[in-house]
């Protein structure tokens, strides 16, 4: 396993829709595993494909708590096959945008078709903050981040203070 480097918001790959994948092998597992790393190390409880730079339709999740056993779910060619109209809501955070968080309301409980790890057709059905995290991943799928649940005018501020961010670190690196 080996650790990736997360894009950071605003970078226009982030905003590309992902492709889905034709078959889970061992080189994609390998992929699976270095997205598993990079995840926990950073650390984080969900990481989309694209948030590495590949524009696949790919997500891993783990909500499992410090104290608890590690529970990562990989989820191949998610598709969200029903929402709730019931909603909750999440103070969420994004690997992707350091450092910023805003409440977002989704779909309290929704139900997911996959492939996992070993290429084996899945269903799920999810609530709380499972399916948060699920729906919050399969946006970053379809070029959507957090920040586009909220007000306009929180979001600029948001993307404005992240590239001022960016600036900054080319600066200390250079
Ligand atoms: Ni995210």
């Amino acid at each position: 396993m080996s650790k990736r480097k997360i894009i950071i918001e605003p970078d226009p790959i982030l905003r590309e829709k992902s492709s889905p994948l034709e078959k889970v092998d061992n080189e994609l597992r390998k992929l699976m595993d270095d997205m598993l790393e990079t995840m926990y190390s950073a650390p984080g409880i969900g990481l989309a494909a694209v948030q590495v730079g590949i524009l696949k339709r790919l997500i891993v999740i783990d909500i499992s708590k410090e104290d608890e056993k590690k529970n990562p779910i990989f989820f191949v060619n998610p598709e969200i096959i029903y929402q709730s109209d019931k909603t909750s809501t999440y103070e969420e955070g994004c690997l992707s945008l350091p450092g910023f968080y805003a409440e977002v309301e989704r779909p309290t409980e929704c139900h997911i078709n996959y492939l996992d790890y070993n290429g084996k057709r899945k269903k799920l059905e999810a609530d709380g903050l499972l399916a948060t995290c699920i729906q919050h991943e399969v946006d970053h799928l379809n070029g959507v981040l957090f920040i586009d649940h909220i007000s306009k005018l929180k979001r600029d501020m948001i993307i404005k203070k992240l590239r001022k961010n960016k600036k900054e670190l080319k600066k200390i690196i250079l």
